[in-house]
């Protein structure tokens, strides 16, 4: 205001006095000095009456922007608007000030035909005119103002714009960063925004046990958070299941902020009240939690109806007559029991084994493999067993067996056989005869080989050695 008045004094001065001033000046002087004197009052009176318009503009802009902006919106007008005011209404008092000084100086004209001062100007200020015109069409859509949220570009920076000039946007971030985002760039990235003045929503995440009523763990959390601060109670919570997951029952609560800035510190408060609602209602935040269903592998007992049945069809084997009832109920006990559908393989030639089958129920064929072709060298119907070759001596199958309708196997392992070997050694001998003998008679059947009268000896050595028996 000082400084206004003492231009205001001194433009007034110069105006009233123009021809004393002028007088004065030319007094004893020649006349080519007369002109320059001229010039001087009129360069004064110029640059006194462009500071006394600079002068006004401002308070002019103070007053529209600064007051009467700031009554009807409730906060400041943006720096950009305000600098665009600035410079057309002091340009324009600067065209009358001066026309009316230099009446005889085209000042338009001197501006527009300088096509080499516009080349220069243009490229002197490429970015900045950018800049420039990105943040006038920026201010022309208003998608946002100073106090509102945004997250600009693919950097997702985000913060409460503080400024909009005519060159950036300046944010400050939530960890009370200062962020400038160049108009130009802001005007090509995808910018969210977060109004001050609009009812911004947040989700925020927990999870409750499946032992947890999803009724009352929304009832429960949906009152707790209403009562939060900063939660707009314009609108009330919304809890809801957003997923049935491996261990838990995951929930989103979804809110709405008076103050969207505060959204980090309200997430918080949020949290905090759900933890004191569970606590309250005995409630249960998930952890990974996984059950456990233990299968119990079919051992029979012998001593029930299919554990009696088990014992009568193993009983009824012939490699097993030598063996007392004790010696075959322990295998009964051991033994499992598998059900195959029709055309099932049961065991595959070439594999490993080391377990027998006896046919409990049902029938299978024995198959070879005949020039690429199966070829079924034997049927084996109930109560006749197969597999005993890989469990009596470890070698590998020698055929496959293949269920010729739905047919129920008992296995009898390695393990199980050894225990009984193992109580009673003489077995293995009258065992090894038996097998011996059997697969003599298969081998006469199928004509694949021909009888060995030292196979029986042979396989008992084979029997001890595997089961470690002397
Ligand atoms: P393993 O070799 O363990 O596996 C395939 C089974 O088929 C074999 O034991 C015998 O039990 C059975 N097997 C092989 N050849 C014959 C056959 N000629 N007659 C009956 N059964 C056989």
């Amino acid at each position: 205001m000082v400084a206004t008045a003492v231009v205001l004094l001194a433009t007034y001065l110069a105006l009233h006095f123009e021809k004393e001033l002028v007088t004065s000046l030319e007094a004893g002087t020649v006349t080519e000095r007369m002109i320059s004197a001229r010039s001087l009052v009129n360069a004064l009176q110029l640059l006194l009456l462009a500071i006394l318009a600079y002068l006004s503009v401002r308070a002019l802009n103070f007053l529209i922007f600064g007051l009467a902006f700031r009554l009807r919106s409730g906060f400041e007008a943006p720096t950009l608007v305000r600098n665009i005011f600035s410079i057309v209404a002091f340009t324009i008092l600067f065209f009358l000030i001066f026309s009316r000084i230099y009446p005889g100086v085209n000042l338009g004209a001197l501006f527009t035909t300088s096509a080499i001062f516009g080349v220069i100007l243009g490229l002197a200020l490429q970015d900045t005119l950018g800049n420039f015109f990105a943040g006038i069409s920026l201010q022309a859509d208003r998608p946002f103002q100073v106090g509102d949220v945004i997250t600009v570009g693919a950097q997702k920076h985000s913060g409460v714009i503080e400024e909009i000039t005519w060159r950036a946007i300046k944010i400050r971030t939530f960890q009370n960063h200062v962020v400038l985002i160049n108009n130009s760039t802001a005007a090509k990235e995808p910018i969210e925004v977060c109004p001050r003045e609009n009812l911004n929503a947040r989700s925020v995440f927990f999870n409750t046990l499946f032992a947890d009523s999803p009724a009352k763990t929304i009832h429960v959390v949906r009152e707790a958070v209403r009562e939060a601060d900063n939660v707009s109670p314009r609108i009330a919570p919304i809890v809801r299941i957003r997923n049935l997951a491996e261990s838990a029952v995951e929930y989103e609560v979804k809110y709405w902020l008076d103050d969207y800035a505060k959204f980090n510190d309200t997430d918080a408060l949020v949290r905090q009240r759900i933890w004191y609602a569970f606590r309250r209602a005995g409630l249960t935040f998930a952890y990974p939690t996984r059950t456990l269903h233990l299968e119990r592998k079919p051992r029979i007992a012998a001593s029930d109806g299919a554990g009696g049945a088990i014992m009568e069809r193993l009983s009824a084997v012939d490699i097993f007559a030598p063996l007392s009832a004790e010696e075959t109920g322990m295998l009964a006990q051991s033994a499992m029991s598998h059900i195959f559908a029709p055309g099932e393989t049961v065991i595959r030639a070439g594999d490993p084994g080391s377990s027998m089958f006896v046919v409990h129920n049902g029938r299978v064929c024995v198959q070879i493999n005949e020039n690429g072709r199966p070829l079924t060298v034997a049927t084996l119907n109930e109560g006749d067993f197969f597999g005993e070759m890989a469990l009596f001596t470890g070698e590998p199958r020698t055929a496959n067996i293949v269920a010729l309708e739905e047919t129920e196997v008992l296995e009898i392992g390695h393990e199980a056989m050894k225990r009984v070997f193992q109580t009673n050694p003489d077995l293995v001998e009258s065992l090894s005869y038996i097998i011996a003998e059997r697969r003599q008679g298969l081998a006469a059947r199928v004509e694949t080989s021909s009888p060995q009268t030292n196979e029986s000896e042979g396989i008992l050595a084979a029997v001890r050695r595997f089961f470690g028996i002397r």
